[in-house]
């Protein structure tokens, strides 16, 4: 029974966009879990880049059906404007299908994602500043707006009454700041309830359908597994559950329903905010990894900070997500550097640590043992198979195949969809 998670293994940004949109072919529906329009996943299209930030990367075929989850949270405007895009691209966005169980963003979630953001000052989390912190944690306290609430006007009214009541009172008197009426609201919100009504379904039940005809799903994650609300660097992550476990839960489908767990992990490691980041460079060799990888973010166009593959964080995004295979992304971007190294332990006061430590402190602490590699200072942008990689190259990778016990399935050479190598990657095995 086909279903596969794909997942970030770091801190985001692995190339999850370009792999979802890679293996998409061979599935019928491409489902995101998780997450708003903190994310961006860029996929190549026609020669030229598309970010997507909430339309799952699927939706390049027509052949797919795209789901957003019951475990999203949707800025309207956002989702609108990028329909229209990818609409003015000549791409087809019909099929696609929001769950009438994923939360809305709400103006006062962007008011105050930005405003408590500032009030933490310099311990601020750096977030994406899209309101998806205030989303989920209005879902969690169960005064959420879903969507089927968005499309009905007597429930929206009531429970945008209820909910500014409370977020009024807080906008004005801790933060200061401007204040909203239920019809202010209404009147850009209403609207974009009629344009998005034609999508709505309900997620678990389209998908145990699929499931009964025995279609093949793609549960496409964001953010990633340090980003995890319960497994990642608390608090300096998101606030949706980003690992594997997260596919059932924002989706409706039993953990039964996933049979691969695809992990995406970048050939050295970037992070955008703040939180720890044992490996991370301030020299001139993470300026390089900036520069040659084009390191800037999709959504927020902040730089990324840039740090050495760590195998550590590796092997536990093994073990929290269940990893069945391993993508390499960006091993082309290694190229340019005369000498690589992994971090194949920590070592905090004296203590040396082959996992993740769980004591937060150790972790803000822990400093990285390296192993060194030569690099191999060629073009690997052309090469399809892994024989066709320079020997350094291929050493490179089954050492990082043998500290994840995770057998590395496809390498990426290049942003292109053909940049690849499909190593083991056999998904109808
Ligand atoms: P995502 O959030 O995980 O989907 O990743 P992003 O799209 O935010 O960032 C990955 C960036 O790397 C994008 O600009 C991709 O086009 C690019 N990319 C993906 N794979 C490769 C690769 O193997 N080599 C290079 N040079 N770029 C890549
Ligand atoms: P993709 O899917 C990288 C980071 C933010 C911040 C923290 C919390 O493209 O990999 P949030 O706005 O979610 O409350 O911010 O999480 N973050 C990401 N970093 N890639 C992402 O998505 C991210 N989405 C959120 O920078 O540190
Ligand atoms: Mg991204």
């Amino acid at each position: 029974m086909p279903g596969i998670v794909l997942v970030g293994t770091q801190w985001g940004d692995e190339g999850k966009g370009k792999i979802t949109d890679l293996i998409a072919q061979d599935f019928d529906y491409v489902v995101r879990y998780q997450g708003g329009n903190n994310a961006g996943h860029t996929v190549v299209h026609g020669g030229h880049k598309l970010g997507l930030h909430l339309i799952p990367s699927g939706i390049l075929y027509p052949t797919i059906t795209p789901v957003i989850g019951n475990g999203c949270v949707i800025d309207c405007k956002v989702l609108l404007g990028e329909i229209e895009t990818l609409e003015s691209e000549g791409i087809a966005t019909g099929q696609l299908r929001i769950s009438n169980n994923a939360h809305v963003i709400m103006p006062y979630h962007l008011d105050l994602d930005g405003a408590s953001e500032r009030r933490l000052g310099n311990n601020l989390i750096g977030t994406t500043r899209r309101g998806i912190g205030p989303c989920y944690q209005d879902k969690a306290s169960r005064m959420g707006i879903r969507v089927q609430d968005l499309l009905d006007e007597k429930i929206f009214r009531e429970k945008l009454a209820a909910a500014l009541l409370e977020k009024n009172s807080i906008l004005e008197h801790v933060y200061q700041m401007p204040t909203y009426t239920v019809e202010q609201i209404c009147e850009t919100y209403l609207p974009y309830a009629e344009l998005i009504r034609r999508y709505v379904i309900d997620s678990a039940e389209l998908l145990n359908g699929a499931i009964s005809d025995s279609k093949w799903i793609l549960f496409e994650g964001a953010q990633a597994t340090q980003l995890d609300i319960d497994h990642g660097t608390y608090p300096f992550v998101t606030s949706s559950s980003c690992t594997a476990g997260g596919a059932c839960t924002g989706s409706g489908v039993g953990p039964t329903a996933i049979n691969r767990v695809l992990g995406i992990a970048k050939a050295y490691i970037t992070r955008v905010g703040s939180g720890p980041f044992p490996t991370e460079l301030s020299d001139e060799v993470g300026e390089t990894l900036g520069r040659e990888g084009h390191e800037v973010g999709v959504t927020t166009g902040r730089a990324r900070r840039c740090g050495w593959y760590d195998a550590v964080i590796i092997r536990y995004a093994a073990e929290v997500n269940g990893l069945t295979d391993l993508c390499i992304t960006k091993l082309d971007v290694l190229s340019a550097l005369d000498t690589i190294k992994v971090c194949v332990a920590y070592e905090c006061d004296g203590k040396v640590y082959k996992t993740v430590p769980a004591q937060q402190s150790v972790f803000h602490h822990a400093k990285p043992i390296y192993e060194e590699f030569p690099g191999w200072k060629t073009d690997i942008t052309e090469c399809r198979s892994f024989y066709e990689l320079p020997r350094e190259a291929r050493d490179y990778i089954d050492f990082i195949e043998e500290l994840a016990n995770v057998p590395v399935s496809m390498i990426a050479v290049g942003p292109d969809r053909d940049q690849t190598i499909m190593r083991r990657w056999k998904p109808r095995h």
